[in-house]
């Protein structure tokens, strides 16, 4: 969380860095700053509040002017989001200037430590103790930013992200990682520093990723210099070539990412099975398993860690493991199993599902199976993320750039790809017929064109929205495969509407959910044809019985359901292991309506933030 950016060349870095603010204000919105150097004067504005905010103030405060400058938008780990706590953050003297995305755990002891030697703290962050600590070491060793910086944080425990200017040095910017993503985009005598590549798109296509551990000092007009922060060892700097294009950062017309990212859903999922799924040759190639296939398909079991929406994607990926390909699995909250002293063994699969790549606690997860001889693999959406690169193994899931905090194409393309792992292991292990194999490919072709099929449902959806808008309390069900997506479905309507909502396996309803059924309660039920379709409609049956409102997701042309809710979305008819791809969608769209008719904002919903780099 936290987004960083920094431009130090021959342009005007005030509109790369503004401009670079807005596009990662996903990863944090409750504050944000800029420090900017002319060649003779380094200034600073900051506020509490959105980028749009401190662009008002900052053009009303100080010149815009100066070659170097830095930026950040922040989501308050240390010190409650105002003015004073935003960053940059200056060192005391005024000539060093700090942003950070992270946390460093010791800073108390070092603040203590500092302030016996005189030092004064105007914030409660740990990003000030930090910038202080550099100048500290500058003033005790004489020595240069670049190595002040390594000094100061081999005394840090945490995680960070920095970049650091000294106006005593107005030539340079050194940046650092540990735990929390930095690209370095690399122009003509330019360089742009940013928490990801989508800040610097349209100017260059060459990136650095630092890995962790790593920092670099950028020299306006010279090469990159790249050294582990423990040992001083240089490192050879890995110029990448950027797929990314400028259309797929922004909103192309929609009114938010999040309604782009859902009507996007049809081509995000065909990017990710094509050129891997051969339906005429009966083949998926997936690099990631071809190379790895007999330790794969010999694990004992799978387990799966993952947070959020993507755990849900896990629970989706465990019921098509255990049908298609007989592996036993366990889906865990990453968070949980760090720290649980889980038993793992080198007979085990550890699947990592992240969108970001860069989930703390997933990260966490996947280090901590490595450590104990698991075989790593990581279903991830950002190439090149932390995650990707730390597991033995992986496939990516080609959703494109997914901006909307709440995760909707990073999701389907999730199953997508489990999908096709469950579907390659099973054929390996002779667990699915030749033909039953085939009939999935056929069925997960036809997915995109369904999807939009499902899209068309908006009207009656914005019809439901405005009916249950002012609904405190809303209960999702779903039995089988559609379990997590009654799960997903009440997230998407907690997140961005702030409503109250739960999601339970239909079944279970009546161990307990069924006492807060009444007139006023809103239940959505998902009962497609497939998936224990008559179960369903009993659990309906005992929900109108108690007055419940019912809006169902029904297989189009179901007739029976119809006569009971008190609303039907219909979606088209898939195999039953493919139909989360397709009753997923209206749950989207119905969340994203009534957000926006209660004003919420749906690509920035309050307290979240993007990218959860912080445990
Ligand atoms: C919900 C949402 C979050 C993320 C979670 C994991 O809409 O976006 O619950 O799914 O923070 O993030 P990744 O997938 O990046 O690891």
């Amino acid at each position: 969380m936290c987004g960083i950016v920094g431009y130090i060349g021959h342009r005007e870095a005030y509109p790369v860095v503004l401009k670079g603010l807005q596009r990662l204000e996903y990863r944090g919105y409750d504050s944000a700053g800029i420090a900017l150097y002319d060649g003779a004067e380094l200034k600073m504005c900051k506020t509490k509040g959105k980028v749009a905010d401190l662009k008002t103030k900052l053009e009303a405060e100080i010149s815009t002017k100066g070659t170097v400058g830095i930026g950040h938008t922040r989501w308050a780990t240390h010190g409650e989001p105002n003015d004073v706590n935003s960053h940059p953050h200056y060192s005391n003297s005024g000539d060093i200037v700090i942003i950070h995305n992270g946390i460093i755990e010791n800073y108390d002891s070092l603040k203590k430590e500092l302030k016996t030697r005189g030092y004064e703290f105007k914030s409660d962050t740990d990003t000030e103790v930090l910038v202080n600590l550099i100048e500290d070491v500058i003033s005790k060793e004489d020595v240069k930013l670049g190595k002040a910086v390594q000094i100061a944080l081999n005394q840090t425990i945490g995680a960070y992200a920095i970049a650091v200017f000294n106006k005593q040095k107005p030539d340079e910017l050194v940046v650092a990682r540990l735990g929390s993503p930095l690209a370095i985009g690399v122009g003509e005598d330019e360089f742009f520093i940013a928490s990801d590549a989508s800040p610097f798109i349209e100017f260059t296509n060459n990136a650095i990723y630092l890995e962790d551990g790593e920092m670099a000092v950028v020299r306006r007009g010279k090469e990159v210099k790249i050294r582990k922060i423990k040992d001083d060892s240089l490192v050879d700097p890995y110029i990448q070539e950027l797929q990314m294009n400028l259309e797929q950062i922004e909103k192309g017309g929609y009114e938010h990412f999040m309604l782009k990212e859902i009507h996007e859903q049809p081509s995000a999922i065909s990017d990710t099975y094509r050129g891997r799924m051969l339906v005429d040759e009966g083949i998926i190639r997936m690099a990631g398993m071809d190379d790895n296939m007999e330790r794969i398909a010999n694990a004992k079991r799978f387990i799966i860690v993952a947070c959020g929406t993507s755990w849900h994607a896990g629970l989706v990926a465990e019921y098509i493991f255990e049908d298609i390909a007989r592996i036993p699995v366990e889906v865990e909250y990453a968070s949980e199993f760090r720290y649980r002293n889980p038993v793992i063994s080198e007979n085990d699969v550890v699947i990592a599902i992240s969108q970001s790549g860069e989930t703390a606690d997933t990260m966490a997860a996947i280090k901590l199976a490595k450590e104990k001889g698991a075989f790593t693999f990581g279903v991830c959406n950002v190439v090149g993320s932390s995650i990707s690169r730390e597991t033995n193994a992986g496939a990516y899931t080609h959703a494109g750039p997914e901006i909307g905090v709440a995760s909707t194409k990073a999701f389907t393309t999730q199953i997508t790809v489990l999908t096709l792992m469950a579907l390659k292991l099973g054929k390996f292990k002779g667990t699915i017929s030749h033909s039953d194999f085939q009939y999935h490919l056929r069925e997960m072709e036809l997915i995109p064109n369904k999807i939009k099929d499902s899209l068309k449902s908006d009207t009656i959806i914005r019809e439901i929205a405005n009916i249950y808008k002012d609904a405190p309390n809303c209960l999702y069900l779903g039995r089988g495969y559609n379990f997590p997506v009654a799960l997903e479905g009440a997230l998407k309507l907690k997140e961005i509407s702030y409503i109250h909502a739960e999601g339970y396996p239909a079944a279970e309803m009546k161990h307990g959910p069924i006492a807060l059924i009444d007139e006023q309660m809103p239940v959505v039920v998902i009962a497609t044809k497939k998936g224990h379709y008559e179960k369903v409609v009993s659990n309906i049956q005992e929900i109108k019985s108690r007055k419940g409102k019912i809006i169902a997701i029904v297989t189009h042309g179901d007739e029976e359901v119809r006569d009971l809710a008190d609303h039907v979305i219909e979606v088209p008819e898939t195999i039953e292991s493919l139909t989360p791809l397709l009753t997923t969608i209206p749950l989207q769209l119905l969340s994203y309506h009534i957000a926006v008719m209660l004003g919420k904002n749906v690509d920035q919903p309050r307290n979240l933030a993007k990218s959860v780099t912080v445990e």
